[in-house]
């Protein structure tokens, strides 16, 4: 068993004030407020669901930048029973708030809010929710019905709580990035959004609290999804089109024993809308795929050139048994 980490900052000043209720929050946000910030400083907030890797702490010092030296950075740990399906990992979702606070402290965090469920959702499931509209309806939403309804709630009642300045998030999960990106803009929310590159282990596989469910088997299966992503981005860099992109990754993922893809797609980055054939410029590569009972997802931009007359229209899905 281990120790719950206290609500005060550590003896030596220099770990993150813990908190775990709104009012202690309140408090630990009215306490730097009294300290006279410079007009530049920022309170930055980076939202997590804990078991933290190096792609979370790549976040976290991205916030202390954006904070500025004496700024504010409040990293919020909180499993959201909001954005799992009844079948999901939501029970067995690694948990350590203990080594979670170590690892922010030495990223430069000030605050860790780090609720319950009844601090969040104080009246139980809420009755009204965000909508993350047509973006939560495809891939990931087709997939994870009610998905990113479930992350734009909390992310908007976390924004609420935390008022930040700037919020960063992962680009791991654009489809994510993408709809809290539209919330901000289409609610008129007051906060920048800031993207942060996905981190990879030096293997290629992104970065991921899931990772820690793979065995060494399926971990090296789970290679083929950022191998896929890289050969589709070579073929466009080589010069082929949204066709040849798609199919080259799709080939890697279906010859990869233990994968099963959900999806596969190239797609606009300012939509999730799949491109057509002919598209050219700028577009995502995404894939999503089981490996053992773990599901996994990364992306890659790709730049597409013009694509040659013989370039069949993509299939974008390359589902597979
Ligand atoms: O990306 C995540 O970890 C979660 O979806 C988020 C943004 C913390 C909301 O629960």
């Amino acid at each position: 068993m281990t120790t719950a980490p206290t609500a005060a900052p550590t003896e030596d000043g220099v770990g993150p004030a813990v908190v775990r209720t709104r009012a202690e929050l309140r408090d630990a946000l009215g306490a730097w407020a009294l300290t006279g910030p410079d007009a530049s400083d920022r309170r930055a907030v980076v939202m997590t669901m804990g078991a933290l890797h190096e792609g979370h702490l790549r976040l976290v010092r991205r916030a202390r930048e954006a904070a500025g030296p004496t700024g504010q950075v409040v990293v919020t740990i909180f499993v959201n029973p909001l954005q799992f399906g009844p079948e999901e990992d939501l029970d067995r979702y690694p948990r350590d708030l203990e080594g979670d606070v170590a690892k922010v402290a030495s990223a430069g965090a000030d605050v860790v809010f780090a609720p319950a469920p009844d601090v969040v959702y104080p009246d139980g499931d809420p009755i009204v929710r965000v909508s993350a509209g047509r973006i939560g309806e495809v891939l990931e939403g087709a997939f994870r019905p009610g998905h990113l309804d479930g992350v734009l709630t909390v992310v908007l009642k976390l924004l609420h709580l935390t008022r930040p300045d700037v919020a960063l998030f992962g680009e791991k999960d654009a489809q994510q990035l993408l709809a809290v990106r539209r919330m901000v803009r289409d609610l008129d929310l007051d906060v920048e959004i800031l993207g942060v590159p996905t981190v990879r282990d030096p293997d290629g596989l992104a970065m991921s609290s899931r990772n820690a469910y793979l065995s060494d088997d399926e971990r090296q299966a789970a290679l083929a999804l950022s191998r896929a992503l890289r050969a589709g981005a070579e073929e466009s860099a080589a010069g082929r089109g949204a066709a040849a992109v798609l199919a080259t990754a799709s080939g890697i993922l279906n010859e990869a024993a233990g994968v099963v893809v959900d999806y596969l797609a190239l797609v606009d980055p300012a939509t999730v809308e799949q491109v057509p054939a002919d598209h050219t410029g700028p577009a995502l590569l995404l894939v999503a795929a089981r490996v053992g009972t773990t599901r996994l997802i990364d992306n890659q931009a790709v730049d597409v050139v013009a694509p040659p007359a013989q370039d069949a229209a993509p299939g974008q899905e390359a589902p597979r048994d």
